[in-house]
């Protein structure tokens, strides 16, 4: 039985020292981003229900099974964003970004999906991502790549594995979609049941299923590339052209289709062996949408990766983060009268900087209790107040490394530290 005081499966606590490592990675996202010109861009939550469903489409896995969806108290429909692409689509289009106009923005934090969890899958899961907003050029799906790997080797993530795939355009993908279906409908008995029911609403996705039988045959299928339209050829070529001018190290992949509806042309995904696992740590591509309301797609380019799964990887590498103690300097105040001057000496301290991370003992338990705590602190300084200091205007200091000790002067103190 799970215990109450256990966080919900596929959602976690975070304590230091996983912390820094969320805080050192936010802080690269920021410094690498930033030099692209992109900006940071917070959007809520939670968002009408139609912001997703009605971009991420209607038969993907996300909106059938996995959005966490609920009334709100006047009976509107709402849903905990499931991805950070359609929110950001959503606050572009609220902006109005006029003919020609661009807008490159970043964002990061919590996502939320009804997934079975485990290491890599959570409920409750984490994304830094970015979109360039109203750029439909190939060399901009290029760019937007090639700053995915710099972010990855930012933060110690080399040689990732990057896979790209052309989904082409919405007018290319009737006759992408009928040979699929020629491809598959002889072997369809041998299929799994996710398969046969994609058959009829999403064969592409039939292309990256991972069931055994199902891959096999995916394999051998039709790669889309070549069955798009010129417009498609083309645009695909040019993001191929400028990776390779960019010295970007890519892999092809046929059956790269990605689970969300929106893309068209680019789609990509990046894989690395020390995650452990085949999941991808992030993924991406160029997407046109249109929000409720309007009637203009807007189109734009992006990816989102998994913190979670960016941590692990770095994890996996030895680049995981190291602890730190509680405290710096622990204030052990002996008998009632002094619990009110080390509660002066810790402001006093704090306020000019001195002594690092600076806690102070009100407790007025035994020096021995005092000194138990001192050294669970990991403190590396122990300032003792007691009667005879306060007597004599002075404060012992304990090195707690060589156990040395010497008593300061009271007004010298904070200059000596
Ligand atoms: P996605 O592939 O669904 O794409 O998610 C991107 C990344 O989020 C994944 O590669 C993975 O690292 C992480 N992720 C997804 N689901 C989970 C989960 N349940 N637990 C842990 N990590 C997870 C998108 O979300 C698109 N919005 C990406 C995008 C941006 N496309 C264009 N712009």
């Amino acid at each position: 039985m799970s215990n109450a005081t256990e966080p919900l499966p596929g959602t976690s606590d975070l304590w230091e020292p996983e912390v820094f490592g969320w805080l050192e990675l936010e802080s690269i996202a920021r410094r690498i981003f930033g030099r692209y010109g992109y900006q940071e861009l917070r959007t809520p939550v939670f968002e009408r229900t139609e912001v997703f469903v009605r971009n991420l489409g209607n038969e993907t896995d996300v909106v059938q099974k996995e959005m966490y969806t609920f009334e709100d108290r006047g009976g509107r429909s709402r849903t905990l964003r499931p991805e950070g692409t359609a929110g950001v689509m959503r606050a572009v289009a609220n902006l109005g970004l006029g003919p020609g106009e661009e807008c490159r923005v970043f964002y990061m934090g919590p996502m939320f999906r009804g997934e079975r969890p485990s290491a890599g899958r959570r409920r409750q899961f984490h994304q830094v991502g970015v979109e360039a907003v109203g750029c439909n050029s190939p060399w901009m799906d290029a760019e937007v790549i090639a700053m995915l790997v710099h972010f990855l080797e930012a933060l110690g993530i080399t040689n990732p594995k990057v896979m790209i795939n052309s989904r082409g355009l919405p007018e290319d993908r009737p006759a992408v979609a009928q040979a699929l279906r020629d491809y598959f409908q002889p072997h369809l008995h041998e299929m799994c049941d996710d398969c046969k029911r994609r058959f009829e609403t999403n064969v592409w996705r039939m292309l990256d299923c991972k069931q055994e039988a199902c891959h096999k045959l995916a394999l051998e299928a039709p790669h889309i590339a070549d069955l798009l339209g010129e417009e498609s050829k083309t645009f695909f070529r040019h993001v191929c052209d400028g990776l390779d001018s960019l010295g970007i190290q890519y892999e092809v992949n046929p059956r790269l289709v990605r689970g969300l509806d929106y893309y068209v042309h680019t789609v990509f995904e990046i894989t690395h062996p020390a995650l452990g696992t085949e999941d991808a740590i992030a993924g991406g591509g160029r997407y046109r949408m249109t929000m409720p309301g309007t009637n203009t797609p807007i189109e734009g380019i992006g990816f989102a990766a998994g913190i979670e799964r960016l941590l692990l990887t770095r994890a996996g590498l030895g680049l995981a983060p190291q602890s730190r103690p509680a405290a710096d300097t622990y204030i052990v105040a002996a008998g009632a009268a002094a619990i009110p001057a080390a509660l002066k000496l810790a402001g006093e301290m704090r306020r000019q900087g001195k002594g690092g991370r600076v806690l102070a003992d009100v407790t007025g338990r035994s020096m021995k209790a005092q000194f138990r705590s001192a050294n669970k602190s990991g403190a590396s300084k122990v300032l003792i107040l007691g009667e005879s200091e306060l007597a004599e205007g002075t404060v012992t200091v304990k090195d707690m490394a060589n156990s040395t000790q010497n008593t300061v002067k009271r007004e010298e103190l904070l200059d000596t530290l």
